[in-house]
């Protein structure tokens, strides 16, 4: 018999993404309405590591902690990146502290990192449910992360006020876009914003073929303006300023490189995100509720489903190879 469930922490941790907040919304209102305790965990594993000396970073979470945060952008609960937790005394530590503060079960909002954290602190006892948050999609086991699609209307929105500046000039505008090593960012917003090329990081791409080429033969067709999307992915081979220098001698296009940076990252969260955080945070409860736990909560055929923490780790995802055909086809 599984021991039964009455206080659950939850902590955010790895990069931060809009919808987290309504993640952790979700999982307070639920478990107090469910009649559990929740105790907020800051600063991600770090906090839970660092609540054996410092108990501030462990508190109780009320129904109204939590209002107003819905539509906020980062984490209440501050998040982090923590070495310690990837080490097994880290891992024992954190299981102490959980022990001595009574916290019976975890809710983890993270990405692929944050839920190895979440099943080694499983595999000590402390049953954890993993919930995704990044803005990259870069989660294998979901189809869709929390914060992913408030990420892309930010960049959409970047750069079609780059597009605005780079039509005025007859420039072309190289810009790199967050993603980490995923390129799903970039594939989505490139179509989004009429990107004459995509570089991803899972499709080798030739700078003449696929940039140089393409803006010859628009140009032939009355083309001035270029938006070319990078992902960050790509940029650890090919900065956009090298890029930009390369397709500015090789078109004769004056270019200008853009980094978009950690602008992307914030942000009030969208309806999907929102509403997604919500189900998700929900749902993470109701496992906890029975006992369960070392399982992630994922988006799979558009349904919201858990899968163990492991066999997640394990699966693979790769590139929408349809899309990039489509953004192709139709970036003349
Ligand atoms: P994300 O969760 O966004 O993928 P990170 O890869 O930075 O972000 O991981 C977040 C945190 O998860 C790390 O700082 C660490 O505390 C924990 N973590 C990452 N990898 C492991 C691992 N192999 N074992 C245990 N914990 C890990
Ligand atoms: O995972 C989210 C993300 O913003 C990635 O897109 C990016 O590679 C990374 O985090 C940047 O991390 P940092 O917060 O360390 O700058």
């Amino acid at each position: 018999m599984e021991k039964k469930i009455q206080t659950i922490g939850v902590l955010t941790s790895g990069g931060d993404a809009p919808g987290m907040n309504a993640a952790i919304r979700a999982v307070v209102r639920t478990a107090i309405n469910r009649g559990m305790r929740v105790v907020g965990i800051d600063h991600g594993y770090n906090g839970l590591i660092r609540g054996e000396n410092d108990p501030s970073v462990l508190h109780e979470m009320t129904l109204r902690s939590v209002s107003d945060i819905m539509h906020r952008g980062g984490t209440i609960l501050y998040t982090a990146r923590c070495k310690e937790f990837k080490e097994d005394a880290g891992i024992e530590k954190a299981k102490q502290v959980c022990v001595q503060q009574g916290i019976d079960g975890i809710v983890v909002i993270g990405g692929d990192g944050s839920f190895r954290g979440a099943r080694d602190l499983s595999l000590k006892g402390i049953p954890c449910i993993g919930i995704p948050g990044t803005i990259d999609n870069d989660i294998s086991s979901s189809e869709y992360t929390i914060g992913y699609d408030t990420a892309m209307n930010t960049v959409v929105e970047c750069v079609d006020k780059l597009r605005d500046t780079s039509q005025s000039h007859d420039r072309c505008s190289v810009v790199e876009v967050m993603g980490r090593h995923a390129g799903h960012i970039a594939l989505n917003v490139g179509i989004a914003c009429g990107a004459t090329a995509i570089l991803v990081p899972e499709v080798p791409f030739d700078l003449d073929r696929d940039v140089v080429s393409k803006m010859h033969e628009a140009m032939e067709t009355g083309k001035h303006h270029f938006v070319i999307v990078v992902a960050e992915g790509v940029g650890e081979t090919y900065s956009v300023e090298n890029l930009a220098t390369e397709i500015q001698e090789r078109t004769g296009v004056e270019s200008r490189a853009t980094v978009l940076g950690h602008i992307q990252r914030g942000g009030s969260p969208t309806v999907r995100d929102r509403v997604l955080a919500s189900e998700m945070g929900n749902y993470a409860v109701d496992l906890l509720e029975k006992g369960i736990g070392n399982r992630v909560v994922v988006m799979r055929d558009n349904k919201v489903v858990d899968l163990d923490i492991l066999e997640a780790l394990n699966m693979t995802k790769s590139i929408d190879m349809n899309l990039m055909r489509v953004a192709e086809e139709i970036s003349i």
